[in-house]
């Protein structure tokens, strides 16, 4: 026989059990970004490999290891998105958004990397982000950095960590990087042989190195806060100052250098020791850059982009999401005219209870397995329809999440037992 066809690894299929917790979190992070005048953008999930290689940068892992790229029928080098922030920029340039205009964006969805997969880490993963264009101080910076905390006050996750750091402009991290080189070169044979590599391609990335043996070096290493400008410096203290003021606490971490080209000045992320390895769950910066670097005017930009796979993991560590979705109520029904009436009962309770989740038995079979899949459902009640009850139109109403006798409720007392037991 055939070997069944499997989900490609680290891809991985979103099934029933889980989706009310994705539509949890999906749903209350579109709030807070509403109540914020966030507006949502969907771009096409392949774009031109070419513009992954000019945003990201050559010489990041992303580009260099982890795209999906490939020819499509014409020849043309296509690439699974392996972020948002790209294709909004693409998207905001082609369509003008970006004119004499402040755009503040979202979107969600698939991302694709080829990484290694592990616990929180996939390859086909899922980001909400949000981009402010046209914003230049610090006070978007710090709108962003209060955005995402009212996500987690939203979502109820508490023992978020905030790390923020700044990379200067292009001119203060080309003189930091020179001096950066200098030192590492002075101390090459404590270099390991990627950041062997890193220090012809990409030495602020040594920063980010793992390797314990390095740590030493690395916090010896100068920083670039010391290689600051003024208006950098006042950047970077204006959103540390504004963070304190709101009561949020500001961690700097100068090692924090992120591991796509595009930023400068902050960036930030929030981390979390309860997942593991991969415990950022949400991380960004400021990316002034890159509208010109794509073909458009100079726009000052800024976003972050969250991992929902690992702010549901995390939901998942705190116990959240139990019973989420569950029906209110599993109608039971004898054959014949219960059969029939009973669905026409059901779409007149759906029609007079607005949110009223109402599952109807089909297929027939006995009371017993009728009540056998009520109670599998996760239904707060069973509603019982036989001939007896049907001749004198009352249907009964049995609790299955507690020890309580069935009893009977007129068609017409139905809307008012909902409303008052269940909402
Ligand atoms: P990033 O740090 O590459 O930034 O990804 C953002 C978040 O996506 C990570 O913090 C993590 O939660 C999640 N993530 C990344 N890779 C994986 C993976 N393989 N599996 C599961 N989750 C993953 C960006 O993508 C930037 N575009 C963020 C940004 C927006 N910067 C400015 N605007």
């Amino acid at each position: 026989m055939a070997k069944n066809i499997q989900a490609i690894r680290g891809m991985r299929d979103l099934l029933p059990d889980e989706s009310p917790l994705w539509q949890f979190l999906e749903g209350r992070v579109k709030d807070v970004l509403d109540r914020y005048g966030y507006r949502e953008i969907r771009t096409p999930i392949l774009e031109m490999t070419e513009l992954f290689r000019r945003s990201i940068g050559e010489v990041t892992d992303i580009v260099e290891k982890e795209m999906y790229t490939f020819q499509d029928r014409n020849g043309d080098s296509l690439t699974l998105r392996p972020e948002g922030t790209a294709g909004c920029v693409r998207a905001g340039i082609e369509k003008g958004l970006f004119h004499n205009q402040v755009q503040r964006l979202w979107y969600r969805g698939g991302m694709f990397r080829h990484e290694r997969p592990q616990k929180g880490r996939y390859r086909q993963f899922h980001q909400i982000g949000a981009e402010a264009y046209g914003l230049a101080g610090p006070d978007i910076d710090l709108e962003m950095i209060l955005i995402s905390r009212r996500f987690w006050q939203a979502l109820g996750l508490d023992g978020l960590e905030l790390q923020v750091n700044t990379l200067g402009t292009v001119a203060e991290r080309a003189l930091y990087q020179e001096r950066l080189v200098a030192y590492l070169s002075a101390h090459r044979e404590q270099l390991d042989e990627e950041s062997l590599r890193r220090l012809e391609t990409n030495p602020l990335r040594i920063l980010d190195a793992k390797n314990p043996a390095m740590k030493p070096l690395i916090d010896a290493a100068p920083t670039l806060l010391e290689h600051l400008g003024e208006a950098s410096r006042q950047h970077f203290d204006a959103i540390c100052q504004g963070l304190d003021d709101a009561g949020v606490a500001c961690n700097v971490n100068p090692r924090l250098v992120r591991g796509l080209d595009y930023y400068s000045r902050t960036v930030f992320e929030w981390v979390t020791t309860r997942l593991g390895a991969q415990g950022t769950v949400c991380a960004g910066g400021r990316y002034d850059g890159l509208v010109e670097q794509l073909g458009g005017r100079p726009t000052p930009a800024i976003g972050f982009a969250m991992g929902v796979e690992r702010l549901v993991a995390l939901l998942q560590e705190q116990g959240a999401g139990q019973g989420l979705n569950n029906p209110h109520a599993y109608l039971v029904l004898a054959a014949g005219a219960p059969q029939q009436q009973g669905m026409l009962l059901a779409e007149r309770l759906r029609d007079e209870i607005p949110g009223l989740r109402l599952i109807s038995h089909c297929g027939g079979g006995s009371f017993k397995s009728q009540f056998k899949k009520a109670d599998r459902s996760g239904a707060a009640y069973a509603l019982v329809l036989g001939e007896d009850e049907l001749a004198r139109g009352v249907a009964g109403i049995k609790p299955l999440r507690e020890q309580a006798e069935q009893r009977e409720i007129p068609f017409d007392g139905l809307k008012g037992f909902f409303l008052s037991e269940v909402f």
